[in-house]
């Protein structure tokens, strides 16, 4: 096929350097975008009176065309095209000859590759976007059937104080809450369109710039022409976004696995969600969940191929930028696909709340309230800490636990000990008592249960 560009150029381009240098088998996925846009820049050059009125309604006509055939598949996108940007162009003008050929004025492949990707990017984060919000009613429909259920809280992965599920839970819908709104704060930056901007340095022709970027759903336009199609700043932003956000769906993962294991038994993953062994035949592995754990690492090494592309290039324009595309759009398919099994991954697994239970009553995960109880008796804090310190010792020593330990034993340690220790450092009362907000308390719980649900009205 003919380049383009051939005018310039006496020889032919080597097959390889030519395969080496295509992008259409990526940016193919832009075709929707591709189309828009040129329909927009084409209504505004009718408007500027830069093209015909005629040459506009046959451009339309021939790019709705063309879009109609390519999503029924009547039309395939010739991969011996350059890029999806050329393969439109050469299709309008095989179908209505030179009104096509008028398409291109002005206007480069530069701004109109910074247009589509824009576009591009703010269609599939809205999707995630949609994808983390079902995730987040998952999370918290769980959280809010195991409001009651308790289990050990840990540090150091050494059982700590006791939690309810529930609040276990609303700790991972906070953060993808704040997932979104990372999405949202980036999308708004990036929502200006760069058209107009052409190779570099703007254009000869009157155009309306702000027109285009109007019809096509921007805030505004970029406002240095060189910056337009220089930066890709906002694809950075996202994809550092869906690498936090993966971060977060690596950690609860993890925690998933760890839950599933024969150890915990915490929790219980669907059938449909988890794979046998082809030789150990008592195995059910959390594999779903290992993948998102694992695919965490191509979501980071995409955003740090990309800022390292982007960190010695002189302005403008580069072939360098084309490697964008790639990197961007496999962590938004990678999200996508995690998120997409996640959120039924949620939704399916059975929650062992005897197993939480009796997690929770083995160790001294009380101690913290038994000092408590006695700094409300008048002990200082410190004080009361190290007496607990000391009869966790001698539970230790007798093979026993604070709930068992007598209140004779106890009086030995300090007089200040009563009766009614027991009822302070039960599961429950521990749990209950908790009722500073955002605390593990039944109350503060069911507020977070409302703030997010009041978040995913919105
Ligand atoms: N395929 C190119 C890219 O993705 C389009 C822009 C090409 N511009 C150029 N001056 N060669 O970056």
């Amino acid at each position: 096929m003919e380049k383009m560009w051939a005018g310039r150029f006496a020889g032919a381009l080597d097959k390889e350097a030519d395969d080496f240098n295509s992008s259409i088998s990526f940016d193919c996925k832009m075709y929707r975008e591709d189309i828009r846009g040129s329909m927009a820049h084409a209504t505004m050059l009718g408007a500027r009176g830069i093209i015909s009125p005629e040459d506009v309604n046959e451009i339309l006509a021939g790019l709705e065309g063309i879009l109609a055939d390519l999503e029924s598949g009547a039309l395939a996108i010739d991969m011996d095209c350059e890029d999806i940007h050329m393969f439109v162009e050469a299709e309008l003008t095989k179908r209505i000859g030179d009104a096509g050929k008028r398409l291109h004025t002005a206007r480069s492949r530069n701004d109109q590759v910074a247009l589509d990707i824009r576009l591009y990017l703010r269609e599939q984060t809205a999707n995630i976007i949609e994808l983390l919000r079902e995730l987040l009613a998952a999370i918290t429909d769980k959280a809010e059937e195991n409001k009651s259920v308790i289990m050990p809280g840990y540090t150091h992965l050494q059982r700590a104080q006791p939690i309810t599920f529930g609040h276990h839970l609303m700790a991972y819908a906070m953060m993808l809450s704040r997932d979104i709104g990372r999405l949202e704060d980036a999308v708004r930056r990036m929502n200006f369109s760069p058209l107009g901007s052409c190779a570099l340095a703007g254009t000869t022709y009157d155009t309306d710039r702000r027109m285009v970027a109007k019809a096509l759903g921007f805030d505004g336009i970029t406002l240095n022409s060189l910056d337009g199609v220089s930066d890709r700043d906002f694809c950075l932003e996202l994809m550092s976004a869906y690498a936090i956000t993966m971060m977060h769906l690596s950690r609860f993962s993890e925690e998933i696995i760890l839950w599933s294991s024969w150890e915990f038994k915490f929790v219980e993953l669907s059938d449909a969600y988890t794979t046998g062994s082809s030789i150990m035949p008592q195995k059910k592995n959390s594999d779903m969940a290992e993948l998102v754990r694992g695919k965490t690492g191509r979501v980071y090494g995409n955003l740090m191929a990309l800022l390292t592309t982007l960190k010695g290039l002189p302005l403008a324009y580069n072939k360098d930028m084309q490697e964008d595309k790639e990197a961007v759009f496999d962590s938004i398919v990678t999200l996508q696909k995690c998120l997409s099994v996640f959120a039924p991954m949620i939704a399916t697994m059975r929650v062992n709340a005897d197993n939480m239970y009796r997690a929770a009553q083995g160790g001294f995960i009380n101690a913290t309230d038994l000092a408590d109880y006695l700094v409300k008796k008048g002990m200082p804090f410190r004080s009361a800490y190290k007496t607990v310190g000391q009869l966790v010792a001698l539970c230790i020593e007798k093979k026993t636990v604070l709930d068992e330990l007598s209140l004779e034993e106890y009086k030995k340690h300090s007089d200040l000990f009563d009766s009614d220790l027991y009822e302070s450092i039960s599961l429950e009362t521990c749990v209950e008592k908790r009722i500073s907000e955002g605390g593990t308390g039944r109350a503060s719980v069911e507020a977070q249960i409302r703030y997010i649900r009041e978040f995913l009205d919105k």
